[in-house]
């Protein structure tokens, strides 16, 4: 059985060895292609794939169709979005995430993101401290919980919002629950985005939003690009020239936004969130023993494409 692992942003290469030693320890071939720039490398590499693991690369139904012996796609990773789950599930391909494995190292950069707004881009003018200030986080699944985990230290009020989530829970991290979308957003200085990006959420946080954001606000968006209402993101901007926004990855309209909010904007050239060793190895070991479960005794605990 062959396992291709394909990573057009690559996994650290103390990653690549643990995931090699765990398919092979299963009697498994591995074979990799990593910072691929073309997608029909990726075609013609899973021709002959028993598995799939990859990161944000788009596994979309082409590639799909041009693996016929594919029986398992992992995601190294929390969000699938790249991943055409009706293609895979039209061919029986069962698809799987890793959630919770880099969800530390997002939730660090969050900070690393929030400190740099706050300190107006390290430009050397005076900024402000994020102790005492609120925090508000958009979905509390597992990164948020690691962001609420951190906020805490920094002496942030924490609340939260997350309708797939019981208020208990929230409770239970002492973060405050928040029902209202709307007091999310107006009731916090500091507003961090970890919704996933789904035909509900894409384009759903726009100019009503961040622009009813507290005096000096700043958004932070480590979740995808698509959850944004880009035209409305700018016209916040615009009319509210204290707020500021920072992403982990760069919206369609960045250079606009550099352009026409200078110091006020900034966007990571690749996306960061996960770009830690620790990370690549949590996420990539967790991808190999999914695959090997799968392959092996049809284990599929993290299946997503029930
Ligand atoms: C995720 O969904 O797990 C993160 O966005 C990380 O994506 P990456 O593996 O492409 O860095």
């Amino acid at each position: 059985m062959k396992v291709l692992v394909a990573t057009e942003k690559p996994f650290a290469a103390t990653a690549v060895n643990s995931i090699r030693a765990v398919v092979e320890n299963a009697g498994y071939t591995l074979a990799l292609l990593e910072k691929y720039t073309d997608k029909a490398q990726l075609i013609a590499a899973v021709a002959d794939a028993d598995a799939l693991i990859v990161r944000s690369d788009k596994v979309d139904a082409q590639v799909i169709g041009a693996a016929p012996k594919l029986k398992v796609i992992v995601r190294a990773g929390a969000g699938y979005d790249n991943i055409d789950l009706e293609a895979a599930t039209a061919a029986g391909i069962c698809v799987e995430n890793t959630p919770g494995q880099n969800s530390n190292a997002v939730a660090e950069l969050v900070f690393g993101m929030a400190v740099m707004a706050a300190r107006n881009m390290f430009d050397g003018t005076s900024g402000s401290e994020l102790k005492d200030k609120t925090l508000g986080i958009h979905a509390f699944g597992q990164v948020g919980r690691n962001v609420a985990r951190i906020a805490k230290g920094f002496g942030m009020e924490v609340s939260a919002l997350d309708p797939f989530c019981p208020a208990e829970v929230i409770e239970q991290a002492g973060v405050k629950p928040v029902s209202d979308i709307k007091n999310l957003y107006s009731q916090n200085k500091v507003v961090s985005i970890h919704i996933p990006a789904t035909p509900q959420t894409k384009g759903s946080i726009g100019y009503d939003l961040i622009a009813s954001m507290p005096k000096g606000g700043i958004l932070v968006n480590t979740a995808r690009k698509e959850v944004i209402d880009e035209e409305g993101l700018r016209k916040a901007l615009a009319d509210r020239p204290d707020i500021k926004y920072v992403a982990d990855v760069k919206p369609d309209n960045a250079a606009q936004l550099e352009q026409e909010f200078t110091g006020r904007v900034f966007f990571t050239p690749k996306k960061m969130g996960a770009q830690t060793a620790e990370a690549n190895i949590n996420a990539g070991i967790a991808a190999a023993e999914q695959t090997v479960a799968f392959l092996k005794h049809g284990i599929d605990t993290f299946r997503v494409n029930r």
